[in-house]
């Protein structure tokens, strides 16, 4: 059991570098068994998701080395196709391996994957392109067991840009004879970032961070190194934190993004830079109304609870509708033992800003939802101690320093 100790009441100030992306590293790290290769990647985060990804490497028969934040993976001597379901329930990209070793292998025999319980996590739209590229698949036991006589590139439509869909049928369509074309893909960085992995491996894809990507061929690259894109959702992990606090941060290596639009309209001042971020912020906020997560490049659902928590003293009434995942309010009951005044009806939350959170006992439900405690937590008088199963340390490199090297009080006990 994580305990994170934090004590509120300190503006943030100060500068410091984003962290590699959590959702750009899980599925390069699948990707680098496409073929037999030998990978570097530098900027990888230590998390915990990410030594889940390694396990199953390792278990897979590849060699996989963490020398400070670069990555070595070998995966040429990769000799099994099968994930017990173990190492599957990890975490939820473990389903990304399925279109890596059905490229690589010709099969693979894996479980439903884990990750945080956002509400229904099917995986219908990966089965149903990976299907159209001809897969077969059977489902038996709680297992999902993949086998193709041949991938045939073809036309995919996606009914809804899911991210790791897109994932399974870019990593899949690389061992497909002929073009594949994806339409209705999601144009997440992440989604650019696979590809560009997957371009330096011997990859021809074009069309990456639009709606239609084409793969059109693949002549393997024994050798591939990579830099891992800064995280986009720590980045606005950060700027919330000072957003609740108060203070002035800058982050090197984070962008512009649809959540510094919203921070600005609540008073914060963003300044922009060449890979950098200055957040300088007021203390009191504004209420902002119509947030509403969508698809990239909508308003990321994973920010949402950051959002929300810095919100929460913001003067008048906030609202936030979640559209991605049915159960992403699970972090509002533990926000509202602060002291939070939220409601809840159907999709939307409203957030009507109070005078002051008081420090309590918290129980962290999933990664940004803890993320978000921890923040609200900051911003109360007193001290709150969080419980947590290890879900932020799953997404957050070092959080706990991290919010200290920017003065806040935050203190994590493993
Ligand atoms: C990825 C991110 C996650 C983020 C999410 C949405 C990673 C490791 N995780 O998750 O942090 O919150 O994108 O931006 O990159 N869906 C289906 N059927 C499917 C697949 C998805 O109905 O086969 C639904 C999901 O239930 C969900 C929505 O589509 O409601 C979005 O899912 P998806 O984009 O696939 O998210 P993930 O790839 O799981």
């Amino acid at each position: 059991m994580d305990i994170w100790h934090v004590r509120g009441g300190r503006k943030l100030s100060g500068s410091i570098r984003v962290q590699g992306s959590k959702n750009a590293s899980l599925p390069i790290i699948a990707a680098s068994i496409v073929s037999p290769m030998e990978c570097v990647l530098l900027n990888t985060p230590k998390l915990r998701d990410v030594d889940a990804a390694l396990k199953i490497l390792r278990h897979l028969g590849c060699k996989a080395e963490m020398s400070g934040n670069q990555l070595y993976i070998d995966s040429r001597p990769l000799s099994l196709s099968h994930i017990p379901p173990d190492l599957m329930e990890e975490m939820r990209s473990s389903v990304i391996f399925m279109g890596a070793l059905l490229a690589r292998c010709g099969e693979a025999r894996l479980s439903p994957p884990g990750g945080c319980q956002l509400g229904e996590r099917p995986i219908d739209l990966h089965l149903k392109s990976l299907r159209e590229l001809g897969a077969d698949i059977e489902e038996e036991g709680g297992e999902i067991y993949c086998k193709k006589s041949e991938l045939k590139g073809c036309t995919i439509n996606l009914p809804f840009p899911s991210v790791g869909a897109t994932e399974n049928i870019l990593l899949a369509a690389c061992a497909a004879k002929g073009k594949t074309k994806l339409i209705g893909a999601a144009r997440e960085p992440e989604i650019v970032a696979l590809a560009e992995f997957l371009r330096a491996a011997g990859a021809e894809i074009s069309g990456d961070g639009t709606e239609i990507i084409d793969i059109e061929g693949f002549k393997p690259k024994k050798y591939v190194l990579n830099r891992i894109i800064p995280d986009r959702i720590a980045a606005a992990t950060l700027c919330c934190a000072c957003a609740a606090c108060g203070g002035d941060i800058q982050l090197k290596g984070a962008e512009f993004s649809s959540v510094l639009y919203f921070l600005n309209q609540s008073g914060c001042d963003i300044i922009s830079g060449t890979h950098s971020l200055r957040v300088a912020c007021p203390g009191k906020l504004r209420a902002v109304k119509g947030i509403s997560t969508a698809p990239y490049p909508g308003f990321p659902t994973d920010a949402q609870p950051v959002l929300m928590a810095a919100l929460l003293k913001a003067a008048g009434e906030s609202t936030i509708e979640e559209n991605i995942f049915r159960n992403r309010f699970r972090h509002v009951p533990e926000l509202r033992r602060l002291g939070a005044d939220i409601d809840i009806e159907g999709k939307t939350a409203f957030i009507k800003g109070v005078n002051e959170l008081h420090g309590t006992a918290l129980n962290a439900t999933d990664l940004r939802g803890g993320a978000a405690m921890i923040i609200a937590a900051l911003s109360a008088e007193g001290e709150s101690v969080i419980m947590d199963e290890g879900h932020v340390r799953r997404g957050y490199e070092r959080f706990d320093e991290a919010l200290r090297t920017l003065g806040g009080e935050v203190y994590l006990e493993t």
